[in-house]
């Protein structure tokens, strides 16, 4: 099904609505809006029908379409999202009343649904929220926690309505979840290292990072809990996965060693610096003390470590080659107990590194292989995590 409802009520931020819909459209998604009528105080259903495409559902006995509109929806959608959603309608739900469409309409639907509250901080901590907020929770409703901050009301506190991208990440995440992925840890790690030579200066290579953000928002969106492993870049972290900083290659080893034993899959698409300065200056170093030569000294081979000390977890490593692209990631494959590679020809300019785009080979242990042409970096992603999943199902790799 690739419909959603989104219920709009009656709060201030009722504008982020419009923000909500465009995400969930961006991901082939279309939204049916229902409204509460006293939502209508603040935006006409035109605006929602206009952005939708779809004409916004404000009553229940006023329907022109279809004359049991509630029901037929219902069976229609993947997902409810309730966002934003004041204390009123919380209450409503967590009691069972259907005196409105809305109302009506979540007793009547069966897919997963998805509150996101929003509302002064009184009227979000008071108990009797709290405790209907705890009912509809025991009842398999999700919640996405609101944010603390300004409140339309001039007060500073939480009760704030999350970020649509956080409420579209966790709705696309109830649609799209595979068992196979549930309860997984998959550690993903992204960018490159930064191999300081002294406090402002360093070694570092090209990479944006983009490919291991996409396969970390891949990895959640499917249902594994996903911790990502970043060096410095420019990009904002997928909503919902837990994110460690690191600057440089030893930062990264320690942080994937520490995740390591309760991993199920480690995908390390970082880009860790092979080398490092043999010495690293305490001080900004002065032009005219900069040495002619400098040493270099190889950084720590972390997925070779991560091969020796596997017990059951998928490894998945990257290669980004040159020349000769396949048989010397077969080699590296081997001789690190990878359970996949990924491999990369980074000679081609418009794929790679800093591209949106990538066209890669999958090669796995046993001698199979499988070009993935050039596409998006977020399609090779979801390739990628389909075949983890498929490589799950029928266990096999390199241990
Ligand atoms: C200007 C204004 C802003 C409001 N903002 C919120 C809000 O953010 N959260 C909330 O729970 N109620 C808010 N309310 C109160 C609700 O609109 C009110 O409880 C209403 O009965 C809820 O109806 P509904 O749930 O059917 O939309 C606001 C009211 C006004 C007048």
């Amino acid at each position: 099904m690739n419909k959603i409802a989104l219920g709009v009520t009656s709060s201030i931020s009722i504008y982020k609505a419009a923000d909500i819909i465009r995400l969930f459209q961006k991901e082939d998604l279309a939204v049916q809006v229902i409204m509460t009528e006293r939502a209508t105080n603040f935006i006409q259903p035109e605006f929602f029908t206009a952005l939708s495409g779809q004409p916004a559902v404000v009553r229940l006995f006023d329907q022109k379409q279809r004359p049991i509109e509630h029901i037929t929806l219902a069976s229609e959608v993947s997902l409810l999202v309730i966002a934003p959603a004041t204390a009123n309608i919380i209450a409503k739900l967590a009691s069972g009343l259907a005196d409105d469409f809305l109302s009506t309409f979540y007793l009547a639907v069966k897919s997963p649904v998805l509150i996101a509250p929003a509302m002064n901080e009184a009227m979000f901590l008071h108990p009797q929220t709290q405790a209907n907020i705890k009912k509809l929770k025991d009842l398999g409703v999700v919640f996405v926690e609101p944010e603390s901050g300004y409140l339309a009301c001039g007060q500073k506190g939480s009760g704030r309505l999350a970020s649509p991208e956080k409420i579209v990440q966790l709705g696309l995440r109830l649609i799209r979840q595979q068992p196979v992925f549930k309860d997984k840890l998959i550690v993903v790690t992204a960018g490159p290292t930064r191999e300081a030579l002294d406090p402002v200066r360093f070694l570092s290579n090209r990479s944006s990072g983009k490919m291991g953000y996409e396969l970390a928002r891949e990895a959640y969106e499917r249902g594994a809990e996903v911790v990502l492993i970043s060096g410095p870049v420019e990009l904002r972290p997928p909503a919902g996965v837990k994110v460690e900083r690191v600057i440089s290659s030893e930062d990264m080893r320690q942080a994937v060693l520490k995740y390591y034993d309760q991993a199920s899959v480690v995908i390390m698409s970082a880009a860790v610096s092979d080398f490092r300065f043999s010495q690293a200056g305490r001080e900004k170093i002065k032009k005219e003390n900069l040495p002619s030569a400098v040493r270099l000294e190889k950084t720590p081979d972390i997925l070779e470590e991560l091969g020796r000390l596997k017990r059951g977890q998928l490894l998945v490593g990257f290669a980004a080659e040159t020349s000769e692209a396949k048989a010397r990631a077969r080699e590296k494959m081997e001789k690190k107990k990878l359970d996949l590679i990924v491999v990369n020809d980074v000679s081609q300019q418009d794929i790679g590194f800093e591209s949106d785009d990538n066209e890669v080979w999958l090669l796995w242990p046993d001698g199979r292989e499988r070009l993935i042409s050039k596409t998006t970096k977020r399609k090779v992603s979801q390739e990628i995590l389909t075949e983890i999943g498929a490589m799950f199902n029928g266990r096999k790799g390199n241990n």
